[in-house]
C-alpha cells in the first residue's frame, strides 16, 4: 500500500518536467542513429514492423508494396521479397525471426502466417481453421522452443495461439476493455519464458499472457503521461525482463519491467525525451533498439544503455479513469494537461490551428487507419486520385462551404464528422463525407464544370449516381 504523502509528492515531480529529468532513477538512453531506408527509386511506404535474425540482419514488413525488406547487419538495404516459394505475399504486415533464422510473415490480406526458411524456400503455413472463421494476421511471435506461434488477430480482436508440433489452435480473448479482452489488438512478442505481449491498441495498454493463456497484467494504461499509452503500437521484449513500447501518436518508446511497472522512456543524449515521427513496429537485439518511423518509410536502429534505478509507483488511479474516452480516441487534445495547453513528462501539446483542428489532420486520421486499427494505407495514401497538401488547380472554383488549409485540399476538405447527426461515439459512426446526401454533391462542389472528358466517377460506366464508392482515391 502507497501513503498518500508518497503519492502527493509523485504528482508534484510528473507536474514538473524539469524536476523529472534532475529525479534519481532509471534512466534509458540512446546512441547513435543510424537509418535503414530503402533506395531513393524504390523507397518503402508505410511500413509497420521490424525483426532481426541472428546475424543482426534486419526484416522489414513493407505492406503496401506487398514485401517484405531485408538490410544487412550494417544497415545497407538487401532488396525485397514479394514471394516466399509459390506464396506471393499481398500485406505483410507483421513479423518475427525464430532463433534458427526462419522468417515468420502475418500476411493481413492472405489471411495466414507464411513461414520462410534461411534458403528463401516456404516452409509452411499457419492458417485458422474453418470453424474459428476468418483472421486478419496483424503480427506473429514464436516461443524460444520453437513450440508455439502468437498469431494477433486484429480485426477478430483475439489471438489465435499455433501449437507448431501438433497443429492445434486455441483461441485467446475477445473484443472488451477487462484484461484478458483487446480492443484492437496489433503487434505481438514473446519474451524467453514462453509469456507473449501484444499492444492492444483502442484500450490503451499492453497485456501479457501467460504460457497457459492466463492473463498476466497489462503494461502502461491509457493516459499521456509517463508510463501511460495513448496509441499503443511496437512492442518487443528483450533478454532481460523488459519491454519495449512504441506510443505512434506521442512519438516516443517507453520499457516497462515484464511485471508492468515503468522503467523509462527512451531519452536523447542530453536527456530529453527522444521524439519519433509514428513510431510503429519495435525490435531488440544485441542491446540494440529498432523502431519503425512509418510515415518517414524507415527504420531507425539505436544503441541503448539503460541505467538501472528505482522509480516509485505511481498513484493509483480509479479503474474507470484510466479507459479510452470516445472523444479522445480522436481527440488527442482532450487529454488532461494537453486540454489546458501544457506538455505532459512525455507528450507535446498538438498543433492546433482555426482553420485545422488536431482532429482533422491527416496524422490523426493515420493514427488509426495505419493498419492498427484499420488499413487504409492503400486506398487513402497509395491509390487515391486526390491527396492532402494539393493546390486546386488553375480554373477550379472550389465552393466557399468546402474547407482548405492554406488553400490547398486537406482530408478535411472532404471528411467531417460529427455532422450527420452521429452521436460521434464509435469511430466508423463519427467521421462522414462533407455532404448533405450523395457523395456526388461534394464532387460537384470542386468539379462544379465536370464535364465527358473529365468523368466524375473513374470506375463507373454511365450510372454515376449508384456508385457507392466514388472517391477518386478510392480504387
Ligand atoms: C472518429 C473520430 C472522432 C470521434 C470519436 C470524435 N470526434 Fe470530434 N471531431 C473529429 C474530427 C475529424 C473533427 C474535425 C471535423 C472537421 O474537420 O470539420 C472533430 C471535431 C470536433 C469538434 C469541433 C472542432 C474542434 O476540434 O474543436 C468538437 C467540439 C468535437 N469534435 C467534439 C467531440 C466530442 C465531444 C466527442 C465525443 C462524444 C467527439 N468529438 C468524438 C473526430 C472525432
Ligand atoms: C480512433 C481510431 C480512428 C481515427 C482516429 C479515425 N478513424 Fe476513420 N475509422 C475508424 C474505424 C474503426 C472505422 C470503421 C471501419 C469499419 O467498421 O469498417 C473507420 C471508418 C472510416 C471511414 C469509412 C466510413 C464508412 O462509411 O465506411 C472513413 C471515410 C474514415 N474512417 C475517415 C477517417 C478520417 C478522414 C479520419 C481523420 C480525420 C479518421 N477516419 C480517423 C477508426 C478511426
Ligand atoms: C477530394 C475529396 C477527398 C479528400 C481530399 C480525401 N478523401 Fe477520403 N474519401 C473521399 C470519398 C468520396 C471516399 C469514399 C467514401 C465512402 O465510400 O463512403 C473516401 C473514403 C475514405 C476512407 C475509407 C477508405 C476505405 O477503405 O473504404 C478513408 C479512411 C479516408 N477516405 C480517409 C481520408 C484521409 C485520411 C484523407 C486525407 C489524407 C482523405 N481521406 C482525403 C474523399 C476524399
Ligand atoms: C475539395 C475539392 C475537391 C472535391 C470535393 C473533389 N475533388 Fe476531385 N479533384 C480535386 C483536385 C484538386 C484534383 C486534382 C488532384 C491532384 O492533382 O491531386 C482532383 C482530381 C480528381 C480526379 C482525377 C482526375 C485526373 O485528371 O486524374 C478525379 C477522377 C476526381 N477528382 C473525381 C472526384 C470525385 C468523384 C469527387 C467526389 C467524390 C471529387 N473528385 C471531389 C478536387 C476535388
Amino acid at each position: 500500500m502507497r501513503t498518500s504523502s508518497l503519492a502527493l509528492g509523485l504528482a508534484a515531480l510528473l507536474l514538473t518536467p524539469t524536476a523529472l529529468a534532475g529525479a534519481p532513477g532509471p534512466s534509458v538512453t540512446a546512441g547513435e542513429v543510424t537509418v535503414l531506408s530503402g533506395p531513393d527509386d524504390d523507397p518503402l511506404f508505410l511500413p509497420t514492423d521490424v525483426a532481426v535474425g541472428p546475424h543482426g540482419e534486419a526484416w522489414v514488413a513493407d505492406g503496401v508494396n506487398r514485401r517484405v525488406a531485408l538490410f544487412s547487419a550494417s544497415g545497407r538495404w538487401q532488396g525485397g521479397y514479394t514471394q516466399v516459394g509459390d506464396q506471393v505475399l499481398s500485406n505483410p504486415m507483421g513479423l518475427d525471426v525464430s532463433d534458427d533464422g526462419r522468417l515468420w510473415i502475418a500476411d493481413a490480406d492472405l489471411g495466414r502466417v507464411v513461414v520462410r526458411t534461411p534458403d528463401g524456400d516456404l516452409e509452411r503455413l499457419l492458417e485458422a481453421p474453418a470453424e474459428l472463421g476468418p483472421m486478419e494476421p496483424t503480427d506473429v511471435a514464436v516461443s524460444d522452443d520453437g513450440a508455439r506461434a502468437w498469431v494477433v488477430d486484429n480485426n477478430g480482436h483475439r489471438l489465435l495461439v499455433f501449437d507448431l508440433t501438433t497443429g492445434d489452435v486455441q483461441v485467446y480473448g475477445s473484443k472488451g476493455q477487462a484484461l484478458g479482452q483487446m480492443h484492437n489488438p496489433w503487434l505481438v512478442s514473446a519474451d524467453s519464458r514462453g509469456n507473449a505481449y501484444f499492444s492492444d491498441v483502442l484500450n490503451g495498454r499492453i497485456q501479457s499472457v501467460s504460457p497457459r493463456l492466463k492473463p498476466r497484467a497489462s503494461l502502461g494504461s491509457y493516459g499521456v503521461e509517463l508510463g501511460e499509452l495513448f496509441r499503443p503500437k511496437g512492442v518487443a521484449a528483450d533478454d532481460d525482463e523488459r519491454v519495449w513500447v512504441s506510443d505512434g501518436d506521442l512519438g516516443v518508446v517507453q520499457v516497462f519491467n515484464s511485471s508492468g511497472s515503468m522503467i523509462d522512456v527512451v531519452r536523447d543524449a542530453s536527456g530529453a525525451v527522444m521524439r519519433l515521427d509514428t513510431p510503429a513496429g519495435v525490435a531488440w537485439h544485441d542491446d540494440q533498439l529498432l523502431v519503425v518511423e512509418a510515415t518517414r518509410n524507415r527504420v531507425l536502429r539505436m544503441p541503448v544503455t539503460v541505467v538501472p534505478g528505482r522509480r516509485p509507483a505511481p498513484p493509483a488511479r480509479p479503474i474507470l479513469d484510466s479507459k479510452p474516452k470516445d472523444c479522445t480516441a480522436c481527440h488527442l487534445e482532450l487529454m488532461p494537461m494537453l486540454a489546458q495547453g501544457l506538455p505532459t513528462g512525455i507528450a507535446l501539446v498538438p498543433p492546433s490551428a482555426p482553420d485545422q483542428p488536431p482532429a482533422s489532420r491527416e496524422a490523426a486520421c493515420f493514427s488509426c487507419h495505419d493498419g492498427s486499427v484499420e488499413d487504409s494505407r492503400r486506398p487513402v495514401w497509395l491509390e487515391h486520385g486526390h491527396s492532402s497538401d494539393v493546390l486546386p488547380p488553375e480554373g477550379m472554383e472550389v465552393d466557399p462551404a468546402i474547407p482548405l488549409v492554406d488553400g490547398r485540399l486537406a482530408c478535411r476538405s472532404c471528411h467531417t464528422a460529427h455532422s450527420q447527426g452521429g452521436s460521434g461515439r464509435s469511430c466508423a459512426e463519427a467521421v462522414f463525407l462533407r455532404v448533405g446526401e450523395q457523395p456526388m454533391e461534394l464532387c460537384l462542389a470542386c468539379h462544379g464544370d465536370m464535364n465527358e472528358r473529365r468523368s466524375p466517377v473513374p470506375h463507373d460506366q454511365g450510372e454515376p449516381n449508384e456508385n457507392p464508392r466514388p472517391s477518386g482515391h478510392i480504387p
